[in-house]
């Protein structure tokens, strides 16, 4: 790899990690997408953070995907995502044959974080996000494109720290776009549960425009978790990714086929 414009980032919901068999799927695919390339990965898992809220009584709040994170739900964010979905998607990567290494963003450089400013939010709302942190890296992350050069896979929690050595929650979709774009990869492919991002009637939109893309966010059509995500496809393509692509990553092992949207950069 890369900061070079080959290989892929691939970002995985946790949705699609929750049950073995999807982990079998997701980690196959990962087998056959690294056949092609240097391939780097970066994991979500919003719904099993929210059911162990939920059993410690942690009210959830979010905006435009972003999760309010006060110190308990830091908490739970941090066991959650960099312990048990890691671990678990590391360990199905290697039954497929993949040596993968289980990492966050606040190892050696992979994504330096500050404190997120204050978040005008898709209605217009200004939001204190709490303990949820921006990436600021411009370097190209060396661990990362070492790993690669190695023959390793990087597995990375959507966890990272600041300066001072405080604990930040961020987006997995923002830290993929970021990431993507720093590391220069070619493809930034991102798989969920949605084949895509679906217009009003529920069909998949086969190719959103630059344009098209501000026009959802704002009129609501994006919401959500979606809202995080197309603004993360934004980012990558002003980085230089050449191809940013939304799939659903259920019931597969080829996400190349999988249904889909192309995020177009213009
Ligand atoms: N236009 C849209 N098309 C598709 N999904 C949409 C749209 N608008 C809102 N959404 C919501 O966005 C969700 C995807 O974001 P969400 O954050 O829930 O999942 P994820 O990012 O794949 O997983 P994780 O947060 O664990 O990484 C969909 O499940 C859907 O509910
Ligand atoms: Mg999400």
């Amino acid at each position: 790899m890369t900061t070079d414009g080959t290989g892929v980032l691939l970002k995985l919901g946790g949705e699609l990690l929750e049950q073995p068999n999807g982990r079998r799927n997701i980690a196959r695919a990962m087998h056959r997408l690294r056949n092609s390339g240097p391939l780097v990965v970066v994991h979500g898992g919003g719904r099993e953070v929210d059911a162990e809220m939920a059993a410690k009584n942690i009210p959830k709040r979010a905006v435009d995907g972003l999760r309010l994170t006060d110190s308990d739900t830091l908490e739970v964010v941090v066991g959650v995502l960099a312990g048990r979905v890691n671990t678990r998607l590391v360990a199905a990567a290697r039954v497929a044959g993949i040596p993968a290494v289980g990492l966050t963003a606040a190892d050696a450089g992979v994504s330096p974080m500050r404190r997120a400013d204050t978040y005008t939010a898709a209605d217009g709302t200004q939001v204190d996000l709490g303990w949820v942190g921006t990436p600021v890296g411009t370097e190209p992350p060396v661990l990362l494109t070492r790993l690669c050069d190695a023959g390793f896979v990087p597995i990375i929690a959507s966890i990272g720290a600041d300066a001072d050595g405080q604990l930040l929650n961020v987006n997995a979709d923002t830290l993929a776009g970021h990431l993507a774009a720093r590391l220069s990869v070619e493809r930034l492919l991102i798989a969920g549960g949605t084949p895509g991002v679906l217009d009003e009637h529920g069909d998949t939109i086969a190719s959103l425009t630059a344009g098209r893309l501000e026009q959802m966010i704002a009129d609501g059509r994006a919401s959500a978790g979606m809202v995080a995500k197309l603004i993360a496809c934004r980012e990558a393509h002003r980085g230089g990714v050449a191809s940013v692509r939304i799939v659903s990553g259920k019931n597969t092992t080829n996400l190349d086929d999988s249904p889909g949207t192309t995020v177009d950069g213009r």
